[in-house]
């Protein structure tokens, strides 16, 4: 082979030292097919320039040509193959002497070296690792609840044979920065000051060259609020006699609050919504609602004025009015009998919003019941 002379080949030429880019005896390069070379397949060592003429090569495992660890010997010309001390079955050679290894396994990963008689001797080496399909990886705990503001972590149980570990939430890959720190090669996240945001299913996703395997998820609860809670329609709210009512409440929290409207001292409903009748004018006035995060003990509260409309109120004549408790009481769903406890208001006062005060209702009406939960 000529020299091409160009600049590039000039430059590779006076770092190799020589006047062509033809590889140098001992400058033999061993390529490996396929690469990466996983667990079960097969691998294939070419020599790269593939030799032209050599009487016999060698392939050993380890770094050396070590006798003790030869697979094989190759003779060129009379083509035969005499197996060594470290033949396993499952090694053959070709004509050029590369050398096709099959059913691999992990322990296969290592060092391999051929000598070869051009009649020079030549050796080259390669290094193999095989890589097998990775088991699913199992993020712990499996569940994990924490209050806003507090830290919670996660370990991912890293396979043998996994060369990344990666942290999804909710299927987005996660970067470590800010309140989130990876730890361990990322087998462990943290994340600190926990907000809302922070929510979700997280999973561990390792992989190597050849396998990635995704955990099953595990979900991060954050718990919060409420900060605040809202009632709509918005107050004041303006109804006739005889209108039905609702009244709804809403506060952000996790887990979801616990509602209870409050009208006067008594407790009037156990759910976000409230709805009733308005018979009686007495039932104007002011509703509360109070809405109860069951996990943080935080509650928030907003109320809401029931009013007649204007000029709708009945006359006044001052006179404290009766009131019967009810059976069972207009509030959300019934409870077990030994749940709960009644309590009967005998006597009341009215006092609607602009009046002084006003007749009692007529006999046998009903204005007011409580259920008090045990
Ligand atoms: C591996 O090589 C053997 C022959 O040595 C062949 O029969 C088999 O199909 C090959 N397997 C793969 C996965 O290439
Ligand atoms: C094989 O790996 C060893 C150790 O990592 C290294 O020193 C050697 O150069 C490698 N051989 C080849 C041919 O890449
Ligand atoms: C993940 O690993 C499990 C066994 O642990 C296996 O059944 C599954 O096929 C693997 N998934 C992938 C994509 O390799
Ligand atoms: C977390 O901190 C913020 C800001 O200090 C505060 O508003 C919020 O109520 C806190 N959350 C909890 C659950 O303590
Ligand atoms: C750790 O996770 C980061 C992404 O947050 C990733 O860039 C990096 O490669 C991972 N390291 C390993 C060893 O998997
Ligand atoms: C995680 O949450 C999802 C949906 O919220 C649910 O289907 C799943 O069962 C939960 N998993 C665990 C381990 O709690
Ligand atoms: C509400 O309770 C307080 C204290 O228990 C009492 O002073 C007040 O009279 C009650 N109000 C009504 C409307 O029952």
């Amino acid at each position: 082979m000529g020299c091409r002379r160009s600049a590039a080949l000039a430059l590779a030429a006076a770092l190799l030292g020589c006047c062509c880019l033809r590889p140098a005896p001992g400058r033999l390069v061993v390529l490996r097919r396929p690469d990466p070379a996983a667990a079960g397949g097969n691998v294939t060592f070419a020599l790269e320039p593939a030799p032209a003429a050599f009487r016999l090569c060698t392939w050993y495992r380890g770094a050396e040509p070590d006798p003790q660890r030869e697979i094989f010997t190759y003779f060129a010309g009379d083509p035969a193959q005499t197996d060594g001390a470290a033949f396993t079955g499952r090694e053959s050679s070709g004509p050029d002497c590369s050398m096709h290894l099959r059913a691999l396994r992990t322990a296969d990963s290592g060092a391999y070296t051929v000598h070869l008689r051009l009649p020079d001797l030549v050796t080259a080496g390669a290094n193999l690792t095989v890589y097998a399909p990775l088991p699913r990886p199992r993020v712990t705990p499996a569940a994990v609840t924490a209050p806003e503001n507090d830290t919670f972590a996660l370990a991912c149980d890293r396979p043998a044979g996994a060369e990344t570990l990666l942290w999804l939430r909710d299927g987005a890959a996660l970067a470590a920065g800010g309140r989130l720190t990876l730890a361990g090669d990322n087998r462990t996240l943290t994340v600190t000051a926990a907000s809302r945001t922070d929510a979700g299913a997280y999973a561990c996703e390792v992989g190597n060259p050849v396998s990635r395997n995704r955990s099953e998820p595990a979900n991060v609860t954050v718990l919060y609020g409420p900060a605040a809670a809202a009632v709509s329609p918005p107050s004041p709210v303006r109804a006739p006699l005889g209108s039905r009512v609702e009244l709804a409440c809403a506060a952000a929290a996790v887990p979801p609050p616990r509602y209870r409207w409050d009208f006067g001292n008594a407790t009037v409903g156990h759910q976000s919504r409230l709805a009733f009748v308005f018979e009686e004018a007495s039932q104007a006035g002011e509703y509360r609602c109070v809405a109860t995060n069951p996990a943080l003990g935080r509650a928030a509260a907003a109320t809401v004025l029931l009013q007649l409309p204007a000029g709708g109120l009945p006359s006044a004549d001052g006179s404290p009015g009766t009131l019967e408790a009810r059976t069972p009481g207009p509030l959300g769903p019934a409870a077990a009998p030994e749940e709960e406890e009644e309590i009967k208001y005998s006597t009341l006062a009215f006092r609607a919003p602009g009046a002084a005060a006003r007749s009692p209702p007529r006999d046998g009406g009903t204005v007011y019941s409580e259920v008090k939960r045990r």
